[in-house]
């Protein structure tokens, strides 16, 4: 609690204000969400987790999309799993067994495959992933380099065939899933934290170079989530990164397919979950491209009170309180 009324200053609260009623303003009178009935989704890593969440919700607004991911049978699980829970025309979904790590040419084909039937790629969603924690020295070259070609690379690729079409018609949305590891650093993702820095850098510099052609970026980045994902992961987790985990919770996949959803209909650059995120995007913002006069209102206010004058640094530790601060983990494991 103490957080919270650390972060409320005068200051603070005429930005909130200034920031809210530049909310209104600007919801009624310049921003109409998109759409993804009738439009075309496709789906990385569709056939389980946060992928199929949002695959559903997608389906339920009368969309259409394309799963893919590297298993037949778990694409088939979720296309039948999505039939039932959303009662749609199982003509709706496409499945494209493959891996984000093949060779353009055989996405490219894969890509041409799903725009046969569901027409042009509208919204291309990226979650494909995997995070393998342990301290540094625990982890191989090789789990550095794997990680790094699916999250980062597979994001690349997959985006290098789409964008371009989506760039012909002048219009689209690519969303990416970094991580609340791609904002902060966090003891034992060494690796993960890595590629997902990588995909936040690829995804402002994206953002800036395909927004006169009418496309968004949106970079979503949850905490942890209730996926088949979480569990191998946990396997791997030295005790410190539980204990970093358990101060945020675990979401469930549907949760964060709702906000992403959301924020990628508003053409967000971050999304985020809950206040913690929103905490984090906020002092972790540095150069990401403002897309709302809230954010800007919000980081200003938050700025004039964080920024220490003299070092003219960021006091992260006011508002990152467990992320950073190994002592609090370090205490705890002597318990
Ligand atoms: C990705 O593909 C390359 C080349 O085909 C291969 O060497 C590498 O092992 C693959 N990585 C993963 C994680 O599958
Ligand atoms: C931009 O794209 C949206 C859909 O994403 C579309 O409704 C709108 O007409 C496009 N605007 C222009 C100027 O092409
Ligand atoms: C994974 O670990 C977190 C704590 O780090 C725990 O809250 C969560 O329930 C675990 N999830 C699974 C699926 O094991
Ligand atoms: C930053 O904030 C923490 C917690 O409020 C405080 O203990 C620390 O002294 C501050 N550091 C600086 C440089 O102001």
């Amino acid at each position: 609690m103490k957080i919270v009324f650390d972060l409320i200053t005068t200051e603070f609260v005429i930005w909130v204000i200034a920031a809210i009623v530049l909310a209104i303003w600007t919801a009624y009178y310049l921003r109409k969400p998109l759409s993804f009935h009738d439009k075309h989704v496709f789906v990385t890593g569709g056939s389980g987790g946060i992928g199929k969440a949002i695959a559903t919700e997608v389906i339920k607004e009368g969309g259409r999309v394309s799963l893919f991911a590297r298993g037949q049978y778990g694409l088939e699980d979720a296309k039948n799993e999505i039939v039932l829970k959303t009662n749609c025309n199982p003509n709706s979904i496409q499945i494209f067994p493959g891996d984000v790590n093949d060779s353009l040419g055989t996405l490219t084909k894969i890509i041409d495959d799903s725009e046969k039937n569901h027409g042009p790629i509208f919204m291309l969603v990226n979650t494909a992933g995997y995070a393998v924690a342990g301290r540094f020295e625990d982890l191989s070259v090789d789990n550095f380099k794997a990680m790094m070609s699916v999250n980062f690379m597979g994001t690349v690729s997959v985006s290098k065939v789409v964008v371009p079409r989506m760039k012909n018609r002048g219009e689209g949305v690519v969303v990416l899933f970094g991580s609340q590891a791609g904002l902060t650093g966090i003891f034992g993702y060494t690796a993960y934290a890595a590629t997902k820095f990588a995909l936040r850098g690829f995804a402002e510099a994206l953002s800036m170079e395909v927004k006169p052609y009418n496309i968004s970026v949106t970079l979503a980045c949850p905490p942890d989530t209730d996926t088949p994902g979480l569990i191998m992961e946990n396997k791997t987790k030295p005790k410190e990164t539980c204990l970093i985990s358990d101060s945020s919770g675990v979401l469930p996949a549907q949760d964060v397919a709702k906000q992403t959803l959301e924020d990628a209909k508003m053409k967000r650059f971050l999304s985020t979950n809950g206040f913690e995120g929103k905490i984090l995007t906020t002092v972790c913002c540095g150069m990401a491209p403002i897309t709302s006069y809230f954010e800007l209102a919000i980081q200003k206010g938050m700025k004039s009170k964080d920024l220490d004058k003299e070092s003219r640094k960021y006091n992260l530790t006011k508002v990152s309180w467990k992320w950073n601060d190994n002592t609090i983990c370090h205490s705890k494991m002597k318990v």
